[in-house]
């Protein structure tokens, strides 16, 4: 379907207008022309008011002075006669075959932004962004991955100082070289002392006995002392004990000789090792600290470099998706979640830019609506009306604008609430002239 568009427009006593009639041009710019307060903008006004319903009726919409109410008149491209008269300026909306109809009907076609660009124009760069995105169909994928380039952002900047913690704590940490990598048990070592000590231990018992059988000797000399001067009654007894003090001789020989050959085995090395055991494992837990240490560490940095790459992953994604969208303007997109046109952001585009932004932008939002406003387009020079001219022609869209300007860009000029040029009714008559020569766009 085609979009809908503005045919005629006739307008009463409204605001500053006294009586105007214009036929806009089809597609392009309708630019009406005039010098200040001679009621340019009260033509727009009267034309949202006439579309856009009660919200658009002005403060003081009767023109001061005349005792006729206003009178408006919209003929669209579709057919439908929107009017506005009598006492109370009600709406009256007609189509082509004669039935009546509301607001309702309107709403459908009429873009509201289109009535008032400046309410689009003074919203914050993001509900600009917002609105760009919800035309194209992305707004809720872009917030999605805004959202998770955010998350990812945060954890990432959260791995990264943990990261950076970790391998300072890790460098801190002190390492030597010369210890065994595993810890060192002291229990085979005690296990071999005790072994030692076992076997010390029976050679003490020999030395005991070697110690026992010399007191033994000791005491059977003596015996022998006393038994000599009892020799005679005594001296088969004394062979007996000569024989055993024989053998108790050869017995001591033997141990001896057995006791000359012991040696002990000394357990200082051990003991000196069982002492070392404390500060090698020492050590040793500082290397496995360190080895741990540096192993987290490491661990984070992989985990950073992975959050990295998600959320490049994540930004391409935003790219793509811009990238693949129906943009209404080339060159027109969104970053950080503002609008950006040929690299500028908001504040800083130009007025004209502004504009042909606008425009644009509000010509997506509602397709059926074949028609904007734009009031003060003096901040475009020729060149800049020329172009963007020819770029409402393309997009098949009519701009009726406003311009501080007698010039010949202007296809109407008002004057004194008039058209100038245009026969003006009889004061204060609601009739319009027989024969109008309305004249149409130049662009
Ligand atoms: N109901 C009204 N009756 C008579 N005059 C009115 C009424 N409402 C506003 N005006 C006057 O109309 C003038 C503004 O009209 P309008 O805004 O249409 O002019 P303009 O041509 O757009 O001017 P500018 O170039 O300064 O934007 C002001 O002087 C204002 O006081
Ligand atoms: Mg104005």
């Amino acid at each position: 379907m085609d979009s809908i568009k503005i045919n005629k427009l006739e307008i009463e006593n409204v605001k500053r207008i006294k009586a105007v009639k214009i036929e806009p041009s089809r597609d392009g710019l309708t630019i009406v022309g005039g010098n200040n307060n001679q009621g340019k903008t009260s033509v727009l006004d009267s034309i949202a008011w006439a579309l856009g319903g009660e919200k658009y009726r002005p403060s003081q919409a009767v023109r001061e002075g005349s005792v006729i109410p206003p009178n408006l008149k919209v003929v669209m491209s579709n057919g439908l006669v929107v009017e506005r008269k009598g006492k109370n300026s009600s709406l009256k909306v007609t189509d082509p075959d004669g039935n009546k109809s509301g607001q309702q009907l309107l709403n459908e076609f009429v873009e509201q932004l289109a009535l008032d660009l400046p309410k689009f124009m003074e919203s914050s760069g993001k509900e600009k962004a917002q609105t760009l995105l919800k035309i194209i169909g992305v707004g809720d994928q872009l917030s999605c991955l805004e959202t998770k380039e955010k998350e990812l952002s945060s954890h990432r900047r959260t791995i990264g100082q943990i990261a950076d913690q970790k391998k300072k704590f890790a460098d801190e940490q002190a390492y030597y070289p010369d210890v065994p990598d595993e810890l060192v048990s002291p229990s085979e070592l005690i296990r071999k002392q005790q072994e030692i000590l076992a076997r010390n231990g029976e050679n003490q018992r020999k030395r005991d006995r070697l110690n026992e059988i010399t007191a033994g000797k000791r005491r059977i000399f003596d015996d022998m002392n006393r038994i000599d001067d009892q020799i005679a009654d005594l001296q088969a007894r004394k062979d007996r004990m000569k024989q055993e003090y024989d053998q108790a001789v050869s017995d001591e020989e033997t141990a001896k000789k057995t006791v000359a050959e012991l040696q002990d085995e000394s357990t200082a090395e051990l003991e000196a090792s069982i002492a070392d055991i404390e500060e090698i494992n020492r050590k040793v837990r500082a290397n496995l600290d360190k080895e741990k240490a540096e192993d987290d560490a490491r661990q984070y940095l992989e985990q950073y470099a992975s959050l990295t790459k998600q959320i490049e992953d994540a930004r391409q994604a935003k790219k793509d998706l811009l990238v693949n969208a129906d943009l209404p303007l080339p060159e027109l997109s969104v970053k950080d979640g503002e609008l950006v046109y040929k690299g500028q952001m908001w504040d800083n585009m130009s007025g004209s830019d502004r504009l042909k932004v606008s425009t644009a932008i509000v010509r997506k939002l509602n397709p059926k609506c074949g028609f904007v406003l734009l009031d003060k387009l003096e901040q475009m020079d020729m060149q800049t009306l020329n172009e963007f001219g020819k770029w409402l022609h393309q997009e098949g869209l009519q701009a009726i604008a406003t311009r501080v300007s007698v010039g010949d860009e202007c296809s109407i000029i008002i004057e004194d609430g008039y058209v100038k040029g245009q026969e003006h009714p009889a004061e204060d008559v609601q009739e319009a002239p027989k024969t109008p020569s309305w004249k149409v766009g130049k662009f």
